[in-house]
């Protein structure tokens, strides 16, 4: 694990992490407990957040609780964020990274599958913030963070339900940044582009096609979950104080590469 921040910048911060038993959110987890943090994790699967508590705890020496919950059942957030309260005492940075997506042409997409992919992504988002606005964010402040992608700065062909999930993620945080800036609460997302290791893209780039994605990235390599987690703490801290209402693209170049006159001259 990379680190360029004092150990110490997250002391006496508790973070709440949707997603944070798996793939990047596990990693943005880490990092924030290496740093001085405590955390909620928060996933479907109690087993897992079972296992991840125990390797993250394991990892950094900070403290871990995981609960289970699902985005899309607002009482279940509510019950999840009040578990951690009891348990820590405040939640000050909520991380949003719960999600789910495959591969399917739109002719052929269900309804319920797009709305499915639809709840997880964007209204568990906002679920999520809003409970925790009115638990905890709302009263002293906080940092929000919701992970997007970049699917839709262009066009993702077979990704329509996430391409418009993370679209309205994106609107989320723009608008919540304007209405609860002044409260004290930074909102801020993360886009990562294609991210080696992840459930994601063992799912989205099946086969060689993570291999040959990878030699597209204008870096020359797909990202590793360490780097997201490390914008992640960025944000988190007070280096970024003046940083709100933004969704920092982490991918390498990835996406402004695919323009096809982009493509015939790279
Ligand atoms: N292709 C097309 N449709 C699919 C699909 C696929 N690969 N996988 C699921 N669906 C459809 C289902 O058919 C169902 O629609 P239907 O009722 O019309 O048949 C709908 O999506 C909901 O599926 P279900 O399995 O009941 O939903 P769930 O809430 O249990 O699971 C998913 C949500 C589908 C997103 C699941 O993949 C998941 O849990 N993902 C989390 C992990 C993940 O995706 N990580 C990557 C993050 S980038
Ligand atoms: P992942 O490990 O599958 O993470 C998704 C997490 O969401 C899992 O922990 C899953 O756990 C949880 N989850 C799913 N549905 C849920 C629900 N209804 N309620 C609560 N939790 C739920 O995938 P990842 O690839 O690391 O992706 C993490 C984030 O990064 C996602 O927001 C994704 O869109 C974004 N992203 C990833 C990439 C990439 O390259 N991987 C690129 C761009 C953006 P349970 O199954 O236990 O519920």
């Amino acid at each position: 694990m990379t680190k360029v921040f004092q150990d110490d910048v997250l002391s006496g911060k508790v973070a709440f992490i949707t997603g944070g038993g798996s793939g990047i959110c596990k990693g943005i987890t880490e990092k924030l407990m290496a740093h001085g943090a405590k955390a909620v994790i928060t996933s479907r699967k109690q087993e897992r957040l079972d296992a991840a508590c125990a390797e993250l705890i394991e990892k950094t020496g900070s403290e871990c609780l995981g609960v289970a919950c699902d985005v899309r059942d607002p009482a279940t957030v509510e019950a999840a964020l009040s578990a951690g309260l009891d348990r820590f005492g405040n939640i000050d940075i909520v991380i949003n990274g719960a999600a789910g997506n495959f591969l399917c042409p739109a002719a052929q997409l269900s309804y319920n599958g797009f709305r499915t992919v639809m709840e997880i992504d964007s209204l568990g988002t906002y679920n999520v913030c809003k409970a925790a606005f009115d638990k905890c964010l709302g009263e002293h402040g906080g940092t929000i963070i919701n992970i997007s992608a970049t699917l839709h700065y262009a066009a993702t062909p077979l990704q329509i339900h996430a391409s418009a999930a993370k679209a309205a993620v994106d609107a989320i945080t723009r608008t919540l940044a304007v209405e609860w800036g002044r409260l004290g609460i930074r909102v801020n997302g993360i886009a990562p582009g294609p991210i080696e290791n992840t459930e994601g893209m063992s799912k989205l780039a099946p086969g060689d096609v993570m291999e040959k994605l990878s030699k597209l990235v204008p870096i020359g390599r797909a990202g590793r979950i360490d780097e997201i987690a490390d914008v992640a703490l960025f944000l988190c801290t007070p280096a970024a104080s003046l940083i709100h209402g933004h969704t920092v693209v982490a991918d390498g170049g990835e996406w402004m590469a695919h323009s096809s006159f982009a493509m015939m001259m790279g």
